[in-house]
């Protein structure tokens, strides 16, 4: 294990007057702090020794049935025994590495993933089979191709408003990977905390539905629409791996936190959670816009970005040669900050790619930092011969771009 570099960065960038578009924190602007204090009320005066009391590692039943009638209507089918409540959806990542995972073990991964995914599953000192990315995700035929060579555990993908690269994989795609998957018996591990947050385009079918479960297993959570400090997440899976990730539960903490899960069953009973998500996106929308108006104002033509349909993030790709590192050096002097893209990429490259987050900063901050750093950007651009003239690269165009640089 390594000290997340995440961390470090966050550190550097919670300095007072730095404009930070770093971590994923989403807007506390949007907590719903009434309508929680409402349901905390109501957790206490109808079930208080209840939600007090230890409780079965499978979880809240009510809240089980309240997420499953939830869930069809995104057309995941699943049952309440094919639940389990976990601490984030990051415990359970690390539940299905200690269900799967030996050491030496590969698991196939999006190129760049999840940088928490990462972390947590190099403690199990597996391997990762990285697969590029084009804007709408993996390549099916490169998949298989890794796989005709290499097994692999399962494959890990974050294929809706993906962290840190905000693309969403097609739906042609999603086909072609359940294909390839089934074709090896490799599980698919859909990591889909994001896909609620849509606010622009069509939304896709995930995984999970186009499979009707048969070899995914669905890991999401509560934070991105509740709010991550309760650290409530959940897993669904076939029966055989439930019966696992409930014995590697059990061993790891008991239960999920029972206050925490009777507070969120009277939440989303009451109907705050539906009422609530539309607030959200709505947010986010406005945040991402004044984003990429920033953006395309301000940064030069040779920054190529991928403009985000929903979920959190604006992934930007460097001229080769130009490393993030050595900008965020540059910038965090100028009181901007942001994640240097090479830490989510699990086998080394990507160093002139960055990760920008919108929805934990105001207009004005945005505006300003994205000002700030488009100036930064600038000095690194000034030996190289410059592409005057020329108009930005929307983010349809950059798909070539982002395959030849990693
Ligand atoms: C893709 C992805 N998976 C998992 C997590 C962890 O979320 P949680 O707060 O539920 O542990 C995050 C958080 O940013 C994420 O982006």
């Amino acid at each position: 294990m390594s000290a997340s570099v995440i961390r470090e960065i966050l550190k550097v960038s919670s300095r007072p007057g730095v404009i930070s578009f770093a971590g994923g924190l989403p807007s506390p602007d949007t907590f719903p702090l009434k309508e929680f204090e409402h349901a905390v009320k109501e957790t206490l005066r109808v079930d208080g020794t209840r939600a007090l009391q230890y409780m079965v590692t499978e979880g809240h039943a009510g809240l089980k049935n309240y997420l499953c009638g939830w869930l069809k209507k995104n057309g995941i089918e699943a049952t309440e025994d094919q639940m389990l409540f976990t601490q984030g959806s990051q415990q359970g990542l690390d539940l299905l590495g200690k269900i799967f995972l030996n050491p030496s073990d590969s698991i196939l991964v999006e190129d760049p993933t999840y940088l928490g995914a990462i972390q947590c599953l190099n403690a199990y000192q597996i391997k990762y089979l990285s697969v590029s990315i084009d804007e709408d995700g993996m390549d099916p035929m490169e998949v298989d191709r890794k796989l005709r060579r290499q097994k692999a555990k399962f494959l890990y993908v974050v294929p809706t408003f993906q962290n840190p690269a905000g693309f969403t994989m097609s739906l042609e795609k999603r086909k072609g990977l359940l294909k390839v998957a089934h074709k090896y018996g490799v599980p698919i591990v859909e990591d889909d905390p994001y896909s609620v947050l849509r606010f622009k385009g069509h939304p896709v079918p995930s995984l999970y539905a186009l499979a009707k479960g048969e070899g995914v297993i669905y890991v999401s959570t509560f934070s991105k629409i509740l709010s991550p400090g309760i650290r409530l997440g959940f897993i669904l899976s076939d029966k055989g791996v439930m019966e696992k990730l409930i014995y590697a539960k059990q061993a790891t903490d008991l239960q999920t936190n029972t206050f925490i899960q009777y507070a969120v069953y009277h939440y989303c009973q009451m109907g705050y959670l539906e009422k609530h998500i539309p607030n959200i996106i709505q947010d986010y929308a406005h945040r991402a816009a004044v984003m990429m108006k920033a953006i395309k104002e301000n940064f030069p033509s040779e920054v190529h970005y991928i403009e985000p349909e929903g979920g959190m993030f604006v992934w930007c790709r460097l001229p080769k040669g130009i490393k993030a590192s050595e900008v965020f050096k540059k910038a965090i002097q100028k009181n901007v900050a942001f994640v240097d893209g090479s830490v989510f990429y699990p086998n080394g490259g990507g160093e002139n790619t960055f990760r920008l987050n919108f929805t934990n900063s105001t207009d004005d901050t945005i505006q300003t930092g994205i000002e700030r750093l488009a100036d930064v950007i600038k000095t690194f651009l000034e030996p190289l011969p410059s592409s005057r003239g020329r108009r930005p690269k929307r983010s349809h165009e950059i798909a070539s771009s982002l395959r030849s640089s990693q």
